[in-house]
């Protein structure tokens, strides 16, 4: 896990993840912080061991820390933000020693975790991404414009 904790602590990353925190400070919705980013990661994995997927832990680490980053360019330039977060996470990875590979892999999560019809990689990060959200318990649930489909009601994870 050296390059995910390489990432975490790069400075860049840090600052993107602070504007994102900033703009979310009296957001009554989900938020797009550390937290849901590892909750994804570790729900992720979970499903990878269960249903045997065999992707690397360290790719759906680095790709969950990644796959929301770029929220804050979606708030303050409404870019879309799997759009936003593949630019801004391409150059991050490029500073780590990532194979060509590792990296269309990561690109595939990050652009395909908001599309229901998402396949293989991308699928296992929208599913992560859907069933970390505690829809049950919170309060701005009705509020919320997910489709109730989307939403989350029991934890298996
Ligand atoms: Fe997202
Ligand atoms: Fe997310």
């Amino acid at each position: 896990m050296k390059k995910f904790n390489s990432l975490l602590h790069d400075e860049e990353y840090q600052k993107y993840l602070s504007r994102n925190n900033l703009n979310e400070e009296t957001r009554i919705f989900c938020k797009h912080g550390l937290e849901h980013f590892l909750d994804v990661a570790r729900i992720a994995y979970i499903i990878n061991l269960e249903e045997n997927l065999g992707y690397s832990k360290e790719i759906i680490y680095v790709t969950s820390l990644l796959h929301d980053i770029g929220k804050f360019l979606q708030y303050e330039e409404k870019i879309p933000h799997e759009i936003s977060s593949w630019n801004l996470s391409e150059k991050l990875l490029d500073k780590y020693d990532f194979t060509f590979e590792e990296i269309e892999l990561i690109k595939e999560g990050i652009i395909g975790h908001r599309q229901k019809e998402s396949k293989n990689f991308a699928k296992l990060l929208y599913k992560a991404d859907k069933l970390s959200r505690l829809c049950f318990t919170c309060p701005a649930e009705k509020k919320c414009n997910w489709e109730f489909e989307k939403k989350n009601f029991y934890i298996n994870y």
